[in-house]
């Protein structure tokens, strides 16, 4: 029996090379509009908006993106715009800038504090268009109902999921992403990977996502490490910016499981970037979930470019292997010791990580408080014995 989804998606999608061009358009008739873009994107929009300047347009740029954004700059931006009362927020950016440009779209008009957003359908409203233009191929944040926070204080990552973070138009356009320096492309390329795994062997996969995810898959294998060793070449750019809609497009409906959850910590509590943290993570999980998910790792390992005349759990093995190998041609460090995390941190992490129950209840395989301790120990020195 084929499961019920709902399919929360934005009205409009622009994908392809030069469709950041469209970006007027869905602007014509708006009057008062914010920007939140990441520095290094502002030469490429700011003939944009010296144009809607012309035609009138009442325009506030920010620039104040910080990677994993904790609740305080949220809060900074938000004094900021309050009193623009915009009715058109854009987040130009990787995942930081569009979180953010999302939180400010229902947040500015200060009905609810960010606290009381946190977590699932907490959100009111949102009285604003919302457009998102993604800059690097990874978050998939330009289609989804998530932003994430820092909790400095507590040391931890927050989600706020809402149905009212789903943006009007989303804009894809691979050559906004031809500057990204390798190691962006390789954290963000693999974060990709990991929504794509993560959504497919899901405990609540569904066929509509299969098939998007099992193709983003095969788009990522086959060009990831091209565009990290070619940040120029606009096939492997526009490949691996595909494969990274297709996981996005998976976020919303069904969502990323253990790997996320665990990767928490290493971003909560050592700064480590999130498609870093994912990548690091990634294989151990997936050893982990291999007795769950035997067929689905056969059908990875396929899309992979596995081929061989063997049994279904080989291929699975052979899948995990072959991540593991992604992440290392990518120059993404191999476990936890090499990106400095001490081994006594460990316990604390577990602990951390089983509080993201609501990514946790998606994992194929229950995790306990042992296993998240045991999958952690594994990554510690980056060595997968399969
Ligand atoms: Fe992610």
């Amino acid at each position: 029996m084929i499961a019920n989804i709902t399919l929360n998606w934005p009205s409009v999608i622009e994908f392809g090379v030069g469709k950041v061009k469209t970006l007027a358009t869905h602007l014509k008739d708006n009057k008062r509009i914010y920007f939140l873009a990441d520095p290094p994107i502002m030469s490429t929009i700011k003939p944009l908006i010296d144009e809607l300047k012309g035609h009138g347009k009442e325009i506030l740029v920010s620039n104040e993106v910080v990677p994993e954004p904790p609740f305080e700059a949220l809060e900074k931006l938000l004094s900021g715009v309050s009193n623009f009362a915009p009715d058109c927020v854009v987040g130009v950016g990787g995942g930081s800038a569009m979180d953010l440009a999302k939180l400010v779209a229902v947040l500015f008009s200060r009905e609810q504090k960010i606290t009381e957003v946190i977590g699932i359908d907490q959100v009111k409203r949102r009285n604003v268009k919302l457009i998102t233009v993604s800059t690097t191929s990874g978050t998939g944040s330009e289609v989804t109902p998530i932003a994430v926070l820092t909790d400095v204080a507590n040391k931890l990552k927050k989600g706020v999921v809402s149905k009212y973070l789903v943006p009007d138009v989303a804009i894809v356009d691979p050559a906004l992403t031809l500057s990204l320096p390798p190691a962006v492309t390789a954290a963000t390329g693999m974060d990709a990977m990991t929504h794509c795994i993560e959504t497919y062997t899901n405990k609540f996969s569904h066929p509509i996502i299969d098939n998007l995810v099992i193709e983003g898959v095969r788009l990522l294998a086959a060009n990831l490490e091209r565009a990290v060793t070619h940040g120029d070449d606009l096939n492997a750019r526009t490949a691996c910016a595909l494969g990274s809609l297709y996981g996005g497009l998976a976020l919303g409906p069904v969502n990323t499981a253990a790997v996320h959850a665990l990767a928490y910590p290493l971003g909560g509590e050592f700064k480590i970037s999130h498609g870093v943290s994912n990548s690091v993570l990634l294989p151990f999980v997936m050893s982990f979930n291999l007795p769950s998910c035997v067929e689905k790792y056969k059908n990875i390992g396929n899309a992979l470019g596995i081929n061989c005349d063997c049994a279904d759990e080989k291929i699975a093995r052979k899948a995990i292997m072959k991540i593991k190998e992604l992440s290392n041609a990518c120059k993404i460090p191999a476990g936890l010791k090499e990106l400095g995390i001490p081994e006594n941190a460990i316990p604390h992490m577990a602990e951390s990580a089983m509080k993201v129950t609501r990514l946790l209840n998606n994992n194929p395989r229950e995790v306990t408080l042992k296993d998240a301790t045991a999958i952690f120990q594994m990554a510690y020195n980056g060595v997968i014995d399969l």
